[in-house]
């Protein structure tokens, strides 16, 4: 595995493999990396030749007062891991690289972006398409791997992909959970133990509330006012938004049909975690 900070380093390797006729398939991320990250780089290495992980804590999909310092990072054991799953580059950009001086050129998807999450955190959609579409074109993978753990940013990618003609194929990775089914993520560790030992009803809500629809129940109000009334019972969760909606422009729905799926994000404490599930 080889790792590289700058962008005609990438590009000179990939041209190599692409004359080679050989299958390029992309991870990005932002490190940190658990189990939720590594079962996409396992995606993207069944199904391709060549796997290439990006590893850039990305200024620009951070608000003023968001976590961007503080982000956790471990570029050590992110290497050792990746290296596990037999991953080939990592791209390891510095800001810089990616964001020289008099940079204002940006992506932003105009209808998508204020939604559910873009509702609070003004700009964050508009720095991930952005930065996806530069690493698209630094990467130019065959496939790209996304989570469905957040899921509103594969919907806008996804999107973004069919709106501008990009020549990737996305494929999406189930949600990865811990035992007692909080979803994994990197911001996970910033938890104390009283809010770590809570955080689960998040998923209990959701999964509940999937069974409801599953014996007939079809009133997105009602499930909505069930899974809010749920996790807002524990003492430490704030939430931010419950939400029923469909999957293609994220419209919000009154009575559940297929594809609709139930998002929430909620605050404990400092940290703010969202979650979903398919409902129908
Ligand atoms: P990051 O939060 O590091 O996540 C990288 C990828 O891992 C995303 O596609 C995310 O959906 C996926 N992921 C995170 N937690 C997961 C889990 N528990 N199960 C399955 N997949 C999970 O998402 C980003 O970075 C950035 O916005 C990025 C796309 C890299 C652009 O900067």
């Amino acid at each position: 595995m080889e790792i590289i900070k700058n962008i005609p380093e990438m590009r000179g390797v990939l041209k190599k493999h692409r004359r080679n006729d050989q299958v390029i398939g992309f991870v990005p991320t932002m490190g940190y990396f658990h189990e939720g990250h590594l079962s996409l780089m396992d995606i993207a290495r069944q199904k391709s030749d060549i796997v290439v992980v990006s590893l850039f804590v990305n200024p620009t999909q951070f608000g003023p007062d968001e976590d961007l310092d503080r982000y956790p990072r471990d570029i050590e054991r992110d290497e050792s891991l990746a290296e596990e799953r037999g991953v080939n580059y990592i791209f390891y950009p510095d800001a810089d690289e990616m964001y020289p001086p008099n940079f204002c050129t940006y992506v932003k998807n105009t209808e998508l972006s204020n939604l559910l999450c873009g509702a609070t955190r003004e700009n964050h959609f508009r720095g991930v398409t952005t930065i996806v579409s530069k690493l698209f074109n630094i990467i130019n993978p065959d496939l790209a791997v996304f989570g469905q753990k957040d899921h509103q940013q594969a919907i806008i990618i996804k999107r973004m992909v069919a709106d501008l003609n990009f020549p990737v194929e996305i494929v999406l990775g189930d949600i990865i959970r811990e035992e007692d089914g909080l979803a994994k993520s990197s911001r996970n560790v910033y938890l104390n133990e009283e809010e770590r030992e809570q955080a689960p009803i998040i998923y209990q809500a959701l999964t509940e509330a999937k069974k409801l629809v599953e014996k007939g129940e079809r009133s997105a109000g009602d499930i909505k006012k069930f899974i809010y009334e749920k996790i807002d019972s524990v003492e430490h969760s704030d939430i931010e938004y419950v939400e029923i909606v469909e999957d293609t422009m994220l419209k919000s729905v009154r009575k559940i049909k297929p594809g609709c799926f139930a998002a929430v994000a909620v605050w404990f404490g400092e940290t703010r975690l969202i979650d979903n599930v398919i409902l129908l």
